[in-house]
């Protein structure tokens, strides 16, 4: 099993491009299939959740044409089967957008529940409300969903929580549905957004989209297009908050600053000077960080993403800080790991109470999950001595070349596959 090891204490320093967003990336490869015409997808992150995805839709027929590392060129009219068998689907959460692009298109869908990361229970009864009210039937049978209706029609669908993934599964079927929808209480999210202009840019008419109030007039059909995926807000926040807790001086490049307010918002409360360009930020830290309080929330607010993220900056700050996860129930399986790097968390129920230490040691850790696997790279980063990371197959499901891309800022982190490497990387060799 592969692994990262890492000789922390260097502050990283200098500049890292980051790629396209995974989530808004899932969503739109897989609306591209609600064409019969080609549509060419660029800023494609790789990484191993969208090569799943890619492998799943090119399993039921349509046409996936990877142009090169970054570019897919898709063809929905070569779908033979709206039955997704491909066993590996169920591990990537948004498999459950194979559900609300079929339906939308073939008025019918089966597709096994979703996976992902287990973070939590994550029903999708928002999703299978809006099907409902869209006028299909919808099933749960031998572990998968099957959506069927004889046609869509549109309809007023109030969420009862604020969902991405529901928002966004609704809008793909409304789009092709008769009439006209309107999702209230939508989610916010810019993968939301790209979703929008991706559906319109094949011909859909929404509206709103980036407000809690979508508006949808269903059309007969799409088209062709070819649309670039916006910057990865996760990603960029991770590296923002890795030159943090090393206390370094890093230029995010080709980000939208205004999606990573929140995270900006919250370095600049505990110290760190972070600059805005027109595509990129400069996070520069050079003192011991102070404490705060954070809460996640739908965007604009403070993104569950990059929780754990923010708790190991915040667990070497000064002082006690409060991290409450409001939105996903199991996220902080990541505080056992960091506890054996010496830092001081206690959970009580959906609340991280952090006592900042000075110091992080280097351990031998596990990644839980995506986010949680990045977030203890970057305690890694910050503790001295070596740590070893193992599971980082977690972190390959939404990080594109993630080890490189943080040598390249200056960290001492290689990925190895047998023991006898890490004490090659220990003894200063070239693995
Ligand atoms: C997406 C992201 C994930 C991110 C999350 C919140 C993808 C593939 N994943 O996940 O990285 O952490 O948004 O920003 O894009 N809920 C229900 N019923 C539903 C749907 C959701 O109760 O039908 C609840 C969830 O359990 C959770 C909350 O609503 O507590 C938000 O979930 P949602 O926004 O849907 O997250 P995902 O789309 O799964």
């Amino acid at each position: 099993m592969d692994k990262y090891v890492i000789k922390g204490g260097t502050p990283l320093v200098g500049e890292v491009e980051i790629g396209g967003a995974k989530n808004a990336a899932l969503a739109i490869l897989t609306a591209a299939i609600m064409t019969d015409e080609p549509v060419t997808i660029d800023n494609i992150p790789d990484v191993s959740d969208i090569n799943v995805l890619l492998e799943a839709i090119s399993v039921i027929g349509a046409t996936v044409d990877r142009i090169d590392r970054h570019t897919a060129v898709i063809n929905g009219v070569t779908i033979g089967s709206v039955e997704v068998e491909y066993e590996y689907i169920k591990k990537i959460r948004a498999s459950y957008y194979l559900l609300g692009a079929l339906l939308g298109k073939y008025k019918r869908a089966e597709v096994p529940l979703p996976g992902g990361c287990n973070i939590g229970s994550r029903p999708i009864d928002q999703h299978l409300k809006g099907f409902r009210a869209l006028g299909a039937e919808v099933e749960i049978r031998s572990g998968n969903i099957i959506a069927e209706a004889k046609y869509l029609h549109g309809a007023h669908i109030f969420m009862d929580m604020v969902s991405v993934g529901a928002t966004i599964n609704i809008m793909m079927a409304a789009a092709l549905a008769d009439g006209n929808t309107i999702i209230e209480n939508a989610a916010r999210e810019p993968h939301v957004v790209d979703v929008a202009n991706f559906l319109n840019c094949m011909g859909a008419n929404i509206k709103g989209a980036g407000t809690d109030v979508i508006r949808i007039r269903g059309v007969k059909s799409l088209h062709k297009c070819s649309y670039t995926i916006v910057p990865d807000m996760i990603e960029a926040g991770t590296y923002m908050f890795a030159a943090a807790a090393t206390r370094g001086d890093v230029l995010v490049k080709n980000v939208i600053p205004k999606h990573l307010e929140a995270m900006t918002a919250k370095l600049q409360e505990i110290g760190c000077d972070v600059e805005e360009f027109d595509d990129a930020v400069r996070v520069t830290c050079r003192q011991r960080l102070g404490r705060t309080h954070v809460k996640t929330l739908p965007y604009p607010g403070f993104p569950t993403d990059m929780q754990p993220q923010m708790s190991v900056v915040l667990a070497l700050a000064r002082g006690t800080s409060i991290v409450t996860e409001s939105i996903f129930e199991n996220r902080f399986k990541y505080a056992d790991e960091l506890m054996r790097m010496g830092a001081n968390i206690k959970i009580e129920g959906n609340t991280a109470i952090i006592d900042g230490v000075e110091r992080l040691s280097g351990a031998r850790i596990s990644a839980p999950d995506l986010r949680a696997g990045a977030a203890l790279v970057i305690a890694g980063l910050a503790a001295d001595g070596y740590t070893v990371v193992d599971d980082i197959v977690y972190i390959q499901r939404g990080y594109e070349d993630f080890p490189g891309k943080l040598r390249s800022i200056g960290a001492e982190i290689s990925q190895v596959s047998e023991e006898k490497e890490i004490q090659k990387f220990r003894m200063r060799e070239v693995i």
